[in-house]
């Protein structure tokens, strides 16, 4: 199966950035790791990180028909992007999002995403574990689907 990882804005700073909520691991080692596990369910891996809407829309796009499964942490956008939102649409790409930290438990704003209802799944709070989580989960779809 081909999985495509993608975070946006800001996720380039994990480590550095708020380590009391982000934890003190980046983004390159978080993925690294992912990719080790990946590898162990026999999933092609790619990772895409921008901090740019556009780029992270093209990337979806580019995605139509050559991934299986999307997973997402939209980042900010994930409180402000309709267009990210019909670009995950438009390619009829399965996904899940996911966070790091419990939205939910922070400012109000971070409680409404443009993604939960069109997501088939949510991860939340669980921090780095959830990205290895949503990835177990999509293969076990994957498989089921055929
Ligand atoms: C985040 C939560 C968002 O509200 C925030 O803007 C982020 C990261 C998370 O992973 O917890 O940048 O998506």
């Amino acid at each position: 199966f081909k999985l495509l990882v993608i975070n946006g804005p800001n996720l380039n700073m994990l480590g550095k950035r708020e380590p009391e909520k982000y934890g003190s691991h980046t983004l390159s080692e978080i993925m690294s790791e992912l990719t080790t596990f990946a590898d162990g369910l026999d999933v092609e891996l790619t990772h895409f990180q921008s901090n740019s809407e556009q780029a992270l829309i093209e990337r979806i796009h580019s995605a139509w028909r050559a991934i299986d499964y999307i997973i997402i942490n939209p980042a900010a956008f994930t409180h402000t992007s309709v267009a990210l939102r019909d670009a995950l649409l438009a390619v009829d790409i399965p996904f899940f999002e996911v966070h790091l930290t419990n939205v939910h438990a922070r400012e109000a704003f971070r409680h409404h995403s443009y993604f939960s209802d069109v997501a088939q799944g949510v991860i939340c709070g669980l921090g780095a574990m959830g990205y290895r989580a949503a990835l177990e989960a999509a293969v076990n779809r994957l498989q089921n689907a055929n």
